[in-house]
């Protein structure tokens, strides 16, 4: 029930945080400031229109995952099925 209001609801509104990714040849650790940054307009948008999630499409690989969960995003989907890219949202909680 991830909207809070009913089990069998089809589609959540979302705010899509589309092709987040640094270029290769950058070897700093900079992934949680590009998050960050793409979170605070995220935060702009949900105080004028509100909402409840953040979701992106992360490369299925632990490590990646892994960078997510840290960054509070969690899975909606299996990471075990062949699918390259994994679904994850994080909740406004903390917004
Ligand atoms: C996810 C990301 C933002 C994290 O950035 P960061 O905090 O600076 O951290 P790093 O780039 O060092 O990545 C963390 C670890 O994940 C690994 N990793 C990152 N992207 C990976 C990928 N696509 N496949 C496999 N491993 C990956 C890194 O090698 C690193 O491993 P290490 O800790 O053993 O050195 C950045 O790695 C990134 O942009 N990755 C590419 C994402 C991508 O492929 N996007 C395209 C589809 S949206």
């Amino acid at each position: 029930m991830l909207d809070g209001h009913s089990s069998d609801r089809k589609f959540i509104p979302c705010y899509l945080i589309g092709q987040l990714g640094k270029s290769d040849t950058i070897s700093e650790k900079i992934g949680s400031f590009l998050l960050d940054d793409a979170m605070e307009t995220v935060r702009q948008c949900h105080d004028s229109l509100g909402g409840r999630f953040a979701l992106l499409d992360a490369v299925s690989h632990p490590k990646v995952i892994a960078f997510y969960e840290e960054n509070l995003f969690f899975p909606i989907e299996d990471s075990e099925t062949d699918s390259e890219n994994i679904r994850m949202i994080r909740p406004f909680f903390d917004l």
